[in-house]
């Protein structure tokens, strides 16, 4: 099993005893106050998800973090988790103050503030995304950001309940659990969706070579379109129950949000993983990726820039359903005319479903599809 990245797993949660006297202490605090998807991130700070960040990043990280891709020491690390902050709130407090930040008006972490400074939100879109186009759903939320980051330690002194409790697992526990099931490697994927035949294919070629499948699909803030969380979780209990073994797969839940940074998210996805205990990460076509923003196969390209990631990536080329051969086959084992190809086309699939029509079975498993047809409304708005 991977050492967690950076080397040590962080855990910023308060323990029990101390929690009371946080709370009452956060009460006469400065306060600011972050989204939900912020509070996931702080949250997934604290329990060593975003090793080895313990909080929102400082100046040096930040730019570090945008310029080459790395924290100010080297460690690889793409994904600016940054704390924003009005003006207002940021003119309640000094660099060295500790601050209470709340999520609709519910106090549940301390940060001590190390240090605050200014957000140009076009550099921070640009860098992330490759692009200022307000259509891209990061760029457009990156423009909604506060002026000011804030960066500092934290202390988690309350948590919020899972959206789906029984799949919510902190590294300290999947790396138990890989250990218990005697997994020496276990392959991550990450996923935004309801599986289609080309997820199931990627994730059982790579069992082939590794002893555990760690599916681990995104729960949280996704853009209009996107399977809705309920849909994707029971969609994959279907997909398990009818055609996985259990002694080689686990499905555990990540709360945060999809930002769709295609090629830095994909090594953002990669290092979760690592954390959780993986020794392997599947990246195959578009990873992270939204519209035509990046290339196909840009994610798996960033890789090369990462030789110390310490996981292993497993990439693969686009998989799809051939008729010739009679199955699903990718580009690098079928001979036959592209041409006659049917793709797994994310689009195409909901495009069938918000018809009523049912995907064919070449396409996406009969178990999978009732799930989503049974749901009145299963794309987020
Ligand atoms: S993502 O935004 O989370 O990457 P999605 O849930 O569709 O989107 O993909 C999860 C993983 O499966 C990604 O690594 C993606 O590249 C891979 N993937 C999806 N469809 C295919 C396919 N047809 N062939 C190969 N890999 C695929």
């Amino acid at each position: 099993m991977p050492a967690p990245h950076g080397g040590r797993l962080i855990d910023r949660v308060v323990p029990e005893p101390r929690r009371g006297r946080l709370r009452e202490e956060a009460e006469e605090l400065p306060r600011v106050s972050v989204s939900r998807e912020k509070r996931r991130d702080l949250e997934s700070v604290a329990y060593g998800i975003y090793s080895p960040l313990e909080g929102p990043l400082t100046q040096g990280d930040y730019r570090s973090v945008l310029d080459r891709g790395r924290l100010s020491g080297g460690v690889p690390w793409t994904m600016p988790i940054v704390l924003d902050v009005s003006e207002e709130e940021a003119s309640s407090f000094e660099e060295g103050d500790d601050v209470a930040v709340a999520e609709g008006g519910e106090g549940f972490a301390i940060l001590h503030v190390e240090e605050r400074y200014p957000l140009d939100r076009r550099e921070y879109a640009l860098k992330v995304f490759k692009t200022l186009d307000l259509s891209h759903p990061g760029v457009a939320r990156a423009m909604e950001m506060k002026p000011i980051l804030v960066g500092g330690p934290i202390d988690l002194f309350r948590e919020a309940p899972g959206r789906f409790p029984r799949y919510r697992l902190k590294p300290k526990e999947t790396r138990l659990l890989f250990r218990e099931r005697g997994w020496r490697t276990v392959a991550g994927f990450q996923t935004r969706n309801a599986p289609h035949l080309g997820h199931e294919y990627v994730q059982k070629t790579a069992l082939a070579f590794v002893d555990g499948l760690f599916i681990n699909p995104l729960i949280g803030r996704k853009k209009p379109g996107d399977f809705r969380d309920e849909v994707i979780i029971e969609a994959y209990e279907a997909l398990l129950r009818h055609y996985y073994l259990r002694e080689t797969a686990v499905l555990v839940t990540l709360e945060m949000e999809m930002r769709y940074a295609g090629p830095r998210e994909a090594i953002f996805h990669a290092i979760i993983r690592k954390n959780f205990g993986c020794t392997h990460f599947i990246v195959g076509r578009d990873h992270a990726g939204v519209g035509r923003y990046y290339g196909p196969y840009e994610a798996q390209e960033a890789f090369d820039e990462y030789p110390d990631l310490g996981i292993t990536p497993l990439f693969f080329r686009s998989f799809f359903y051939c008729p010739r051969c009679g199955g699903v086959t990718n580009e690098r084992v079928c001979p036959h005319p592209a041409e006659e190809r049917i793709e797994f086309s994310g689009t195409g699939i909901r495009d069938m479903l918000m018809r009523g029509e049912k995907p064919p079975r070449e396409l996406m498993r009969p178990e999978v599809v009732d799930v989503i047809l049974r749901h009145p409304d299963p794309f987020v708005r």
